[in-house]
């Protein structure tokens, strides 16, 4: 049996746990992300999913529970796990084809086979066309693949995903969910998606872990067994988004619940 990609068992996480005011964000989170799996991890705002990504990334560290990568505890950040945020950081002083090849100029690749690796990646995105130009003369939707292009040029083990997507209009996102199916099929990287999006959710993961409101507990996880490319015309995806809906209005009306009564 393959070990799984990441092992989060019994997660807890306490913000400022020596304070007067501890914020228990995590609470007995556990699951598994198997070796080459997409899985989204979709809750309500504030459930502790960025703060999740930050152990994951070896950021910070859990109250208690125990984080495994490939069965091993994970110790620290390493280029094995990648991560993108809502906002693509890329170096606004070098072309995107520099950008997506920097991780591997840190490797002490040579520049011919680093800008053959970033040039594959890049045509992967539809950006070879623009490889010379900096950040700053790209779209914001353009600079997101630029970043996917990027972390998958490192052969990372594991990517992680804050909201990715959430800055762009909807238009643009259908194309980057397009975008990062192509490049996650041709890498061998297990993914780790966080999203506010029901539809988001659909049309990506293999696996949905929905979380609870705050602490954040995993309230279930379904399975998407849908072919892709997914459509969300399809009556299978519909039923599947009114399931979500439902469990997902249950969580922020909640969470709705317990902000106005600390406001009041
Ligand atoms: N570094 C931190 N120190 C203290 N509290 C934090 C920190 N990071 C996040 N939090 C708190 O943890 C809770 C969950 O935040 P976060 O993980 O960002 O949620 P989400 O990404 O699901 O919106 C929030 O109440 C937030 O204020
Ligand atoms: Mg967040």
């Amino acid at each position: 049996m393959t070990l799984p990609a990441i092992e989060c068992r019994n997660l807890n996480k306490i913000w400022n746990a020596q304070s007067h005011a501890p914020l228990q964000t995590l609470k007995d989170v556990s699951f598994c992300v198997g070796r080459g799996e997409l899985n989204v991890l979709l809750g309500p705002s504030g459930c502790g999913k960025s703060t999740l990504l930050y152990l994951i990334a070896g950021l910070d560290e859990p109250s208690s529970g125990q984080l495994l990568c490939d069965g091993e505890p994970l110790q620290g950040p390493s280029p094995e796990r990648g991560m993108i945020f809502q906002e693509a950081a890329l170096y606004p002083w070098l072309n995107i084809l520099d950008n997506v090849g920097f991780g591997l100029s840190l490797q002490g690749i040579g520049k011919a086979a680093r800008n053959a690796k970033a040039m594959e990646l890049l045509e992967a995105v539809g950006l070879q066309p623009f490889w010379d130009k900096k950040p700053s003369e790209l779209s914001g939707g353009m600079r997101q693949r630029a970043a996917m292009a990027r972390a998958l040029c490192m052969n990372p083990k594991v990517l992680m995903m804050d909201e990715p997507f959430a800055a762009l209009d909807i238009q643009t996102r259908s194309k980057m969910q397009d975008y990062l199916i192509a490049l996650w099929q041709r890498s061998q990287a297990s993914i780790l998606l966080v999203t506010h999006s029901i539809e988001e959710a659909i049309g990506l993961a293999d696996n949905i872990l929905v979380f609870t409101s705050r602490p954040g507990r995993i309230k279930t996880q379904i399975k998407v067994e849908l072919p892709r490319p997914r459509n969300p015309r399809d009556p299978a995806f519909h039923q599947l988004q009114d399931h979500l809906a439902d469990l997902m209005a249950d969580e922020v009306n909640r969470a709705f619940a317990e902000q106005e009564s600390a406001h009041f």
